[in-house]
């Protein structure tokens, strides 16, 4: 009873052992030293035991052995090592002939382990007769116990926490290790650069061909360290925080080498770092209103430099950025982060600044900017618009083009005829003589037709075309006539006189009458060929009348006929009845002479053929 309450007044002590990265792992040999004992002791044993035996004796409190707990490497004929506890026990009351005693240790979640120690004091030892301390050691090794580990040691009512050193540490600690420990092996490498290809070289020692290589790379000892597969890199893509980690897959702790190869040569590859710090700045607005310039810088690596606001000078030199230094930030190694693709960023801000600001980095032997804030994502909405809006108006124009491109080229070429002074025409004229064609009206129809030939168009006179109206007859020769008109563009020219009025009144008249075309049509087919042998110009005349009505009636009336008068004519005409016929009304009209620029630039305007399709 007395000794239950004496071990838990003890068990409250809890021992922490922690072995330091500083401190090498003592290499024992495992075979001879499973179990030692010192002089004065005998028959040390080790054997297993169960948890339920780890219980205070009397043999522990009487001996109240000194304990001491220290991992080492247990490794057999020097090799093939792997991580152990030792526990050392010195026995400082000599009292008892026989002592055992148990310890059990667990690595969390796993199941403990108990041993029980059994030892015999030689007589000479128990009757206090050397003064060498007595002493016993003994190794424990399992799989449980390995680099890393926690271990929970409870011996003689005490409690101890052991933790392990992480393999790492003790692999860089010793090339003894490195050499022994297989876990400990690394690849051997190293750089070669090669200037003529423009490269850097990864040459790695392959002894171990039964492991795999394994390399990752990382930007900065804190990096995150990717997979890296190649063995070349290219010259422009090195910096001076690359570090390479390769390990042997074999085991998955094995131990990686790490180096960063060209950390010292600075001068050669701090510019490719240069090149690609780029910074982006945004205007911004602090939680109190005031303005903020923020900004962030991304590099390869971290890098060493300060960033300064500056204002642009107004003027000719528009380089000029006059720097603020007493804004100035540095780029401490805490803020800067790291992101997925391996480029580290610092994010900073200039707080209550004006925000036309822009911003400078100065670094050792570079400097870089200004670089000038963007107007924030409005400003790219309100640009893309603008893009946009533009595109739109180009295309609006572009079918106005296509549009106006007739026109414009009507507009070019009457310029052109204005510049000239004179009017060149193209297409067909049909002029159809009075009914009461005589000698002087015919001729001066024909000087008409000639004068309208010189001016360079086609011109059908139905005074020279008498054979073709007889043997046609005279509404289909007209309706040819207007249809070469139609094809080329031009017009038809009735010439008016007292005659040509009134034929064109009486004509009206029947007209409307009741089944008054029909009459006209069977007066105009009946005696075609008797007429014809005299003359046909007055049916050709009257069939003109059934077009002009024809075009009244689909209201283009116009765009086919025109009206000329000779003055000659006209002076015969008795005032009273200068008034035009219905059926004339809406024609252009022209008195010649007088008027014949007027009727050219009609016809010039006239001449474009109303059928696009007909056009050469
Ligand atoms: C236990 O051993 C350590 C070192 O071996 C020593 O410093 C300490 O005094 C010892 N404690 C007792 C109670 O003997
Ligand atoms: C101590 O152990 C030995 C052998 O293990 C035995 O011969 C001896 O009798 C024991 N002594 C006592 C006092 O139990
Ligand atoms: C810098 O950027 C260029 C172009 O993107 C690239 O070719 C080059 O490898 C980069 N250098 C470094 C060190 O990242
Ligand atoms: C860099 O230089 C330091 C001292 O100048 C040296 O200790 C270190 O080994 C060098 N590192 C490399 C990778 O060359
Ligand atoms: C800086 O980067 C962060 C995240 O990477 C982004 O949210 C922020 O808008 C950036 N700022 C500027 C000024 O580009
Ligand atoms: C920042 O990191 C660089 C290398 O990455 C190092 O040379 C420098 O001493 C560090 N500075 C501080 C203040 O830790
Ligand atoms: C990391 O930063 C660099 C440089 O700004 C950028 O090009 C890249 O897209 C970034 N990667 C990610 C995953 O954000």
């Amino acid at each position: 009873m007395e000794a239950t309450w004496f071990c838990m007044t003890f068990a409250i002590f809890l021992f922490i052992q922690l072995f330091g990265s500083t401190m090498e792992m003592e290499k024992v040999d495992y075979m001879s030293h499973h179990v030692t004992c010192s002089k004065g002791l005998s028959s040390c044993t080790v054997k297993a035991a169960l948890i339920q035996q780890c219980a205070v004796t009397d043999t522990v409190l009487e001996l109240r052995p000194n304990v001491t707990l220290k991992p080492v490497l247990c490794c057999t004929r020097g090799t093939n090592c792997r991580p152990c506890l030792q526990v050392h026990f010195d026995i400082q009351h000599r009292k008892l002939q026989n002592a055992s005693f148990v310890i059990c240790y667990q690595v969390p979640n796993l199941m403990p382990q108990c041993k029980m120690l059994k030892f015999t004091m030689t007589p000479v030892a128990l009757h206090g007769e050397t003064t060498s301390s007595l002493h016993m050691s003994v190794l424990l090794k399992d799989n449980t116990l390995d680099f890393n580990s926690l271990v929970n040691v409870d011996v003689c009512c005490r409690n101890y926490e052991v933790v392990f050193p992480s393999q790492d540490e003790e692999c860089s600690q010793s090339t003894i290790l490195q050499r022994d420990l297989k876990a400990c092996r690394v690849p051997s490498f190293s750089i070669v650069i090669n200037q003529e290809r423009r490269e850097v070289m990864l040459q790695v020692e392959e002894k171990e061909t039964s492991d795999s290589l394994q390399m990752c790379l990382k930007h900065e000892e804190n990096g995150i360290c990717k997979k890296w597969g190649e063995r070349t890199i290219q010259l422009h893509r090195v910096t001076p925080c690359m570090c390479f980690q390769l390990w042997w897959a074999n085991d998955e702790r094995t131990h990686r080498v790490e180096r960063c190869p060209f950390r010292n040569q600075t001068d050669r590859f701090q510019g490719n770092v240069w090149d690609n710090v780029s910074v982006s700045v945004l205007k911004g607005q602090m939680n109190s209103g005031a303005a903020m310039l923020s900004w962030n810088l991304t590099a390869p690596c971290r890098v060493e430099a300060e960033v300064v606001p500056c204002q642009m000078e107004a003027g000719v030199d528009k380089d000029r950025c006059i720097k603020l230094d007493s804004l100035k930030q540095t780029l401490p190694n805490v803020t800067w982060k790291e992101n997925d693709s391996g480029h580290w960023l610092f994010p900073g801000v200039f707080e209550n600044v004006n925000t036309d600001l822009c911003v400078m980095v100065i670094g050792k032997n570079s400097k870089l900017g200004p670089f000038c804030p963007s107007e924030s994502s409005r400003w790219h909405w309100r640009w893309s618009l603008l893009v946009l809006l533009s595109i739109m108006l180009l295309g609006l124009a572009a079918i106005c083009i296509c549009f106006l491109h007739g026109k414009l080229k009507r507009w070019a070429w009457q310029w052109h005829q204005r510049k000239h002074g004179q009017l060149v025409m193209r297409g067909h004229v049909v002029l159809l003589s009075p009914p009461d064609v005589d000698g002087s009206v015919a001729e001066l129809v024909c000087k008409l037709g000639s004068n309208l030939r010189d001016q360079g168009l086609t011109v059908s006179v139905d005074l020279w075309s008498r054979a073709e109206i007889c043997s046609l007859g005279p509404l289909p020769w007209l309706h040819s006539q207007l249809q070469l008109l139609d094809c080329r563009g031009g017009r038809a020219i009735l010439v008016l006189t007292q005659a040509a009025r009134e034929k064109a009144k009486d004509w009206g008249r029947l007209w409307d009458q009741p089944g008054g075309d029909m009459k006209l049509q069977v007066e105009g087919e009946g005696d075609g060929l008797l007429q014809c042998l005299s003359s046909p110009y007055a049916d050709v005349f009257g069939s003109a009348l059934t077009c002009i009505k024809a075009d009244l009636h689909k209201g283009s009336v116009g765009d086919r006929f025109m009206l000329v008068q000779f003055k000659t004519q006209s002076a015969l005409v008795p005032s009273s009845d200068t008034g035009l016929p219905e059926l004339f009304q809406g024609l252009p009209m022209f008195y010649l002479p007088s008027q014949s620029q007027g009727l050219f630039s009609a016809l010039a305007k006239g001449s474009w053929p109303r059928l696009q399709g007909f056009r050469t």
